[in-house]
């Protein structure tokens, strides 16, 4: 009888599996060009883990499985870089940049040469070494001559190649700039002031503290891309800059998405208004450009300074800033009842936007800037969509500025603030506070969340006003005739919001205990959660143990969510999405995908169940059933007396499973923890989640 999952076989299909997700990774982050869903590409590494789990003998340190490590480190050690990591001289003048060329110039005398422009990246620079193709350390660039071994945290950037393709040189030192995506950024902080946790001043800061992380799990949760641009040692010559950048492509690393081969500076020049008009297509925070002499063989002759390259020079942007009038200090309720102080500004234009409010993010924050109402500030955009008041223009105070008085505006709005130990942030002690009630239905509704059409800001306005409703829970109690007694509701309108309400209670498990609004759960905390425990209760009946076990939880989120559950608020509101039919099992309809991406043929009988029912329990977990063997089977499966389907299967090299190597699988895909694989698949949808940050 064949078994299909004997170590030999098992082994075979290891290596494919590694293959091919790596051939997708590449397509997917280096040339954009994705091939398969991100479904089939988890169902890929799903499979992987699968196997591993099994054969843990398989499990190779470059194995895409890999990326998240065990333990958190104690420390980072300090690592010599084999070739300092100089940095760059830089200008704002443009008229340095043609002095620069003139000393080029002179040192080569009559060498032809060009250049080339890549914007640079203000991130956090980095050292890649691959030896055989395969990464062994990942060093910052420290004081240049000496760094941290941060390799445990850089392997969970996705877009960084555990290994390099086939013709990669045998030693590669590769050196580039990590970042954090601008909409990352934006979110992380978001979710960290939800949080009552210190907002990061920059997507810089938030990228170099996130590679000072102990713990690679936490790394992980960053949204960390990296690019490269640069040598370190090297077994093989590269003649241009621009061919260097070619090959890191073919190796599999990312470089910069555009850069410019230009044979005079005075094109440099008008590249460079150019490119700074791109900024804002960028992933990263760009911070100016780089122009480096193209012709590698020329850079000894050209030589470095002490402290940089005589061939390459970097030009910087002036930071975009305004300056406006701050006219008053609002506070904004957050999904969670974070209070954050917000600057209402005289609306000024700051690149290409009108801005009209800006965060303040805390009230220590305030104090610190001693930023007051009526101030001129300096406003600037730290992120992509967040604009920021950098500091106040204290030259230009008359003595009419009021001190911004959080417990004051509080009073005022008849809140009480209240300061939970450790966390900057204030929070709304009162739950059930009508502007609280309405920033909750309105985030219970959002589309991340229960998804509920039609129930936006100022329906919900309405619902508490006039209705006075109390919960989310009230709003499954609500009648067409409530909402037909209301202003703009009409008949279609007031069936259309009922409808959207009822079907909402179908949604999945994951959405649902987001929508419940668990302070530190977000929508990724909440797919983990919902993976995990599979409904409500068991995530109930969890203890703070089980809970911090949880790959991406922690004892932070784990206690937090139960002092969420203890409140007998939370389980009266529990019991009432009950009883109204609201879905706490994970899936409404009981699909999973553990088996996307994959297909079965099934030929001759078994006993455990009918071919039919066989079929049915593959497409409920996401695998396709198809009728005929092709190489593109992934799994025949074959009961007694089958015939020539498993022989084409023999034939084609398809793996054959019979019942138990089945049922086995079935069972394994089932038991595997879904906690890795959720890394991926969050960082992996990223870019599609619907941003749930606040309303800037
Ligand atoms: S080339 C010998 N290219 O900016 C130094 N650097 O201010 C070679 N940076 O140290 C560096 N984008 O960390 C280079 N396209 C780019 C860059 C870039 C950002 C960083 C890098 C460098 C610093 C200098």
């Amino acid at each position: 009888m064949s078994n299909p999952l004997n170590s030999t076989a098992a082994r075979k299909e290891t290596e494919k599996l590694r293959t091919e997700i790596e051939r997708h990774n590449r397509l997917y982050y280096v040339e954009a060009a994705p091939e398969i869903s991100d479904r089939e590409y988890d169902a890929l590494l799903k499979r992987l883990e699968v196997l591993e789990k099994q054969f843990s003998e398989l499990v190779t340190p470059d194995s895409p499985t890999q990326r998240v490590g065990g333990e958190p480190l104690k420390g980072f050690q300090n690592v010599r870089h084999t070739v300092p990591m100089i940095s760059l001289a830089n200008t704002y003048s443009k008229d340095e940049l043609v002095e620069f060329d003139g000393r080029v110039r002179k040192l080569l005398s009559d060498t032809e040469y060009t250049y080339v422009l890549e914007p640079k990246i203000d991130g956090v620079a980095i050292s890649l070494r691959y030896e055989d193709g395969l990464l062994v350390r990942a060093v910052t660039r420290g004081d240049g001559t000496t760094g941290d071994d941060v390799t445990a945290n850089i392997k969970t950037i996705r877009s960084i190649p555990l290994r390099l393709s086939k013709d990669a040189p045998d030693v590669l030192e590769v050196r580039g700039e990590v970042y954090m995506t601008r909409n990352g950024f934006a979110k992380l902080n978001d979710e960290r002031q939800e949080a009552g946790l210190d907002a990061f001043a920059n997507p810089r800061n938030a990228c170099a503290g996130s590679l000072k992380q102990l713990d690679p799990r936490e790394v992980a949760k960053r949204p960390l891309d990296a690019v490269f641009y640069g040598l370190g040692e090297c077994s093989t010559n590269f003649e241009t800059h621009e061919q260097l950048l070619s090959s890191l492509t073919n190796y599999g690393l990312r470089i910069t998405p555009q850069y410019w081969s230009c044979a005079e500076i005075s094109e440099i020049l008008a590249k460079l208004d150019a490119l700074e008009e791109m900024k804002s297509s960028f992933p990263f925070e760009m911070d100016g450009g780089v122009i480096k002499v193209n012709q590698r063989d020329l850079y000894e002759t050209l030589g470095s300074t002490a402290k940089s390259p005589r061939w390459a020079v970097a030009y910087k942007y002036e930071p975009e800033q305004a300056e406006t009038l701050l006219k008053e200090i609002t506070i904004q309720i957050g999904r969670t009842g974070v209070l954050t102080p917000v600057a209402e500004l005289e609306p000024v234009q700051l690149s290409g936007t009108v801005v009209k409010r800006a965060t303040l993010h805390n009230e220590d924050e305030i104090k610190r800037k001693d930023i007051r109402i009526g101030d001129r500030v300096i406003v600037e955009k730290a992120g992509e969509i967040i604009p920021a008041v950098v500091r106040v223009v204290t030259e230009k105070r008359t003595g009419k500025e009021t001190p911004f008085d959080m417990q004051a505006v509080c009073k005022a709005l008849d809140i009480a603030p209240v300061k939970r130990e450790g966390e900057v942030a204030w929070r709304i002690a009162d739950l059930h506070h009508p502007a609280m009630l309405k920033r909750w239905l309105t985030y219970f509704a959002s589309r991340g969340a229960m998804d509920i059409a039609g129930l936006g800001e100022s329906v919900v306005e309405q619902l508490v006003d006039e209705l006075d409703l109390k919960s989310p829970a009230d709003l499954y109690d609500m009648t067409k005739e409530q909402l037909l007694g209301l202003e703009r509701f009409a008949e279609k309108s007031a069936q259309n919001l009922i409808h959207a309400i009822e079907a909402s209670k179908q949604q999945p498990l994951a959405r649902v205990l987001f929508a419940l609004g668990i302070p530190h759960v977000g929508a990724g905390a909440a797919r983990i959660l919902a993976d995990h425990f599979g409904s409500l209760d068991a995530l109930l009946e969890a203890d703070l143990e089980t809970l911090q076990d949880i790959r991406d939880i922690g004892p932070i989120v784990g206690q937090s969510i139960l002092d969420f559950f203890a409140s007998d608020e939370t389980r009266r509101l529990i019991e009432r999405l009950r009883a109204a039919g609201v879905n706490f099992a994970q899936s409404a309809g009981g699909q999973t995908d553990e088996l996307a991406g994959l297909t079965f043929v099934l030929t001759g009988t078994m006993e455990s169940m009918t071919r039919e029912e066989a079929g049915e329990v593959i497409q409920q977990r996401g695998g396709t059933v198809s009728s005929s063997v092709s190489k593109n089977t992934d799994y025949v499966v074959a009961g007694e007396k089958a015939g020539s389907k498993r022989k084409k299967a023999e034939e084609l090299d398809v793996k054959i499973l019979d019942e138990s190597a089945f049922l086995e699988l079935l069972g394994n895909v089932e038991a595997t923890p879904p906690s890795s694989q959720n890394a991926t698949r969050t960082s992996r949808l990223q870019k599609k989640d619907p941003d749930q940050g606040e309303l800037f």
